[in-house]
């Protein structure tokens, strides 16, 4: 069984007391956002109330899952923590090395020969630790969640942004770096700090042309691409209950679109045909005893304003169908007419090479029946295929019934290519070119959730808008960025005037689901056997060596860098290329710092070696410090390590040698993996000190012994000629993450209370 049943009523007994008690103290009513955060406190039953986008809480989530790119380092850490299984149920899924090119069959014959070491690891890291493993071809992750894990009022965690896609059956789910993946494997809490929450509400219905997809498209523009940062989104309306519940999937998986934590919506009838149809009446029963703990008070949904930091309001009846980009998933153009002076005003190409259909967002059975409908009327009324078309089904359980139902066969008679279940196109897995840099200006239609320069196809003259699948199919037929399906006709092959009629379809397959394999492989009850599957010569995996301990004497350290201005954790880690290496942590170590600009000469990868006098590249001349025992400070701006939560950020300065990183504010993320790491991130306690530090420092640290929480430390910085300033330092450590630092990382700790 992929799904514990167990485990779910495990949470619906608790809800009852914990929600009631939540209501008590928070003083009110409670949005169902609310409910799910403090049924899932660390601390058990809540005893005080939190402040929404201020206090930072520990939270016990349910679930882990990873994707095959990002779990490589999560594991890889995790196999430090000396546990013999995973804390909380956990699922790797292999669905991002899988390139498109020429049809699935070729093509993940070729991903599991030039990816096998990496899924060959995961399969086997996976067996040994009580982990569940879905092998390349099973799905995209975040639609075999879906089907298989997602149930209302959980609270998942998932190493990929789109994590959030799981709202779509009432969950929270959120996406982490592998860091925090890896403390919840390990048995630890999680931190967030407690989202603010927006409300939309949704009236109407939608009909005919216009899908779920178009109300996130419209949340898009409303809020852009950063209105909901630190905010969760709940749904809902009239409007949502009458969607499809994996229609509400698709509006939750592109909150990320809009920076959100996550979006949710409340337990209702279409999630519970959802479970039934999935094989999970046993959730869809355990779900119904607890309903009103699985959706806000009625009094906040009555008056939303009142309880939600903003509402929006969409009435689905008058909403149409937009095309949102290039570029930018918020920039939205109502389909038609509209387009066609806004593409002609901005020079966007008309014309449209390729109409994709599939990704995390839009693959599930009820959106490859909507475009199949409009592709079977291309078939029927003698309308030749403008454009290229690739469709990636969700997952292998769509994949075989959408086959079964005769689905796919409509796609392939008009010449579509039916791509792997994975992510393919959506991550830049797509062999769309020989040379992308130098490709032509094109555009694409896709019902993905990401567009911005690149991303499809590594081409930055590929200009690609968002839409419905059904959209996306009608537009990809006429060949047409400015195409309206409900007003303009085409010609067909005998010359005559054709529309298409309204997209028809099926939430749930009528026959039911069915497939033959799933693509799953449960880990074995005791993996205490399983080798871990991992080659010594390997350019991509890397099993790690704990870190030593820093200590408590840190004095004649150089100074690596001083970073000037932005310092992201792109700048600190790059992506692109990297990302190969990413489960082997001396080789991608090779990029380390390589973004940040040099204060000293505002050039990047070029520092000053105190040993040679000589410039050179930050991975070189920290490698020659780290030969030599001699320990490194960074020096960095505001905001210091912004951007995602890539634990490799931390991880890579801290392998070659970096003692501690001092700057003048950090984002928070980045400095908890620092102190993860068991390396000292720091701040000036005056800003204005960042200027005293000199290209040829050393730095002793002064009073690093007394290192305790809430107590300044002291470095002294001797200047090359010989002067001396005190520059007092600020932290944020707490005992148990000196207890960190002073144990080499989090997981050294880990492994010694295991131990004990
Ligand atoms: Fe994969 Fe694209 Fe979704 S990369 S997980 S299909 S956003």
């Amino acid at each position: 069984m992929a799904f514990d049943i167990d485990m779910i009523k495990g949470v619906y007994t608790k809800m009852a007391e914990r929600v009631d008690k939540a209501r008590e103290v928070v003083g009110k009513p409670l949005t169902l956002s609310e409910k799910i955060l403090y049924n899932h406190l660390w601390d058990g039953t809540p005893t005080k109330a939190f402040t929404r986008g201020k206090d930072y809480v520990d939270f016990a989530p349910d679930r882990i899952a990873c994707q095959d790119a990002t779990a490589q380092m999560a594991l890889l850490q995790f196999m430090q923590a000396g546990k013999s299984k995973v804390a909380v149920p956990t699922t790797v899924h292999c669905d991002h090395l899988i390139q498109a090119k020429d049809g699935a069959a070729v093509d993940l014959k070729h991903a599991n020969s030039v990816s096998s070491e990496v899924f060959d690891f995961l399969e086997s890291v996976s067996n040994k630790y009580g982990i569940g493993f879905w092998k390349p071809g099973a799905g995209i992750i975040h639609q075999v969640v879906l089907e298989n894990y997602a149930f209302p009022g959980g609270m998942m965690i998932g190493t990929d942004s789109h994590t959030v896609n799981a709202g779509g059956l009432g969950m929270v789910a959120i996406g982490v770096g592998g860091a925090d993946a890896v403390d919840v494997m390990a048995g630890m809490a999680w931190e967030l700090k407690f989202p603010k929450l927006i409300g939309v509400k949704l009236t109407g219905k939608l009909s005919g042309w216009t899908a779920p997809k178009d109300v996130i498209l419209k949340v898009a523009e409303i809020l852009t691409v950063k209105g909901g940062t630190g905010a969760i989104v709940e749904y809902f309306g009239p409007g949502a209950l009458s969607m499809s519940c994996t229609g509400k999937g698709t509006i939750c998986n592109m909150g990320a679109e809009i920076g959100a934590t996550t979006s949710t919506f409340g337990y209702d009838e279409s999630m519970e045909r959802y479970l039934r149809a999935t094989d999970r009446a046993d959730v869809a029963d355990a779900a119904n005893k607890v309903k009103s703990y699985l959706t806000a008070d009625p009094e906040v949904y009555a008056n939303p304003e009142q309880y939600f930091d903003q509402v929006i309001e969409i009435n689905l009846s008058e909403l149409g169908p937009l095309l949102n980009g290039p570029f930018t998933p918020d920039l939205s153009t109502t389909v038609g007419k509209a387009m066609t002076e806004k593409a002609k005003a901005n020079d966007w190409p008309i014309v449209v090479e390729w109409g994709l259909i599939g990704s995390c967002t839009n693959s599930s059975y009820e959106d490859l029946s909507r475009a199949a409908s409009i592709a079977q009327q291309a078939l029927d009324k003698g309308v030749k295929m403008k454009s290229e078309l690739g469709i990636n089904p969700g997952s292998e359980q769509v994949r075989y019934t959408a086959e079964r139902d005769g689905i796919l066969q409509v796609f392939e008679k008009l010449d579509a290519k039916i791509f792997t279940n994975a992510c393919g196109p959506c991550i830049g897995q797509w062999a769309r070119y020989s040379d992308p840099k130098n490709a032509p200006k094109n555009s694409i239609v896709h019902s993905f959730n990401r567009n911005f320069a690149k991303r499809a196809d590594g081409n930055p003259n590929t200009h690609a808008f968002v839409a419905s699948p059904e959209i996306t199919a009608a537009i990809a037929i006429a060949g047409r960025l400015d195409f309206n399906p409900m007003t303009d006709a085409l010609i067909n092959e005998n010359g005559q005037e054709v529309m298409f009629d309204e997209p028809t379809g099926w939430e749930l397959p009528p026959k039911g689901f069915e497939v033959k394999d799933n693509g799953y492989l449960a880990p074995e009850a005791d993996g205490s056997h399983v080798q871990v599957k991992v080659a010594e010569d390997s350019e991509r995996l890397q099993l790690l060596a704990p870190f030593e301990p820093i200590g408590n004497s840190i004095t004649g350290a150089k100074l690596l860098i001083k970073a000037f201005g932005k310092c992201t954790t792109d700048h600190i880690s790059m992506a692109g290329p990297w990302l190969r290496f990413r489960g082997h942590l001396d080789n991608i170590a090779n990029n380390t710092l390589i973004g940040a600009v040099n204060a000293y000469n505002q050039k990047t990868n070029f520092v000053k070696n105190q040993l040679t006098g000589e410039y050179g590249g930050v991975p070189d001349v920290q490698r020659q410090y780290k030969a030599k025992g001699i320990k490194t400070i960074v020096v960095g701006d505001h905001n210091y390590g912004e951007g995602s939560s890539r634990e490799h950020a931390a991880m890579q300065p801290r392998f070659l040698g970096v003692a501690a990183v001092i700057v003048k504010s950090f984002a928070r993320i980045h400095e908890t993996n620092l102190k993860k790491q068991g390396m000292l991130g720091l701040t000036f306690a005056n800003e204005a000190d960042y200027d005293l530090i000199k290209e040829d420092d050393t730095f002793n640290f002064l009073d690093l012994n007394e290192f305790a929480p809430d107590k300044q430390l002291t470095l002294e910085a001797v200047h090359a000629d010989g002067s001396k300033d005190l520059i007092k330092l600020n932290h944020t450590y707490n005992a148990a993450q000196i207890g960190w630092y002073n144990e080499g990382s989090a997981l050294n700790l880990i492994k010694i209370q295991n131990a004990s």
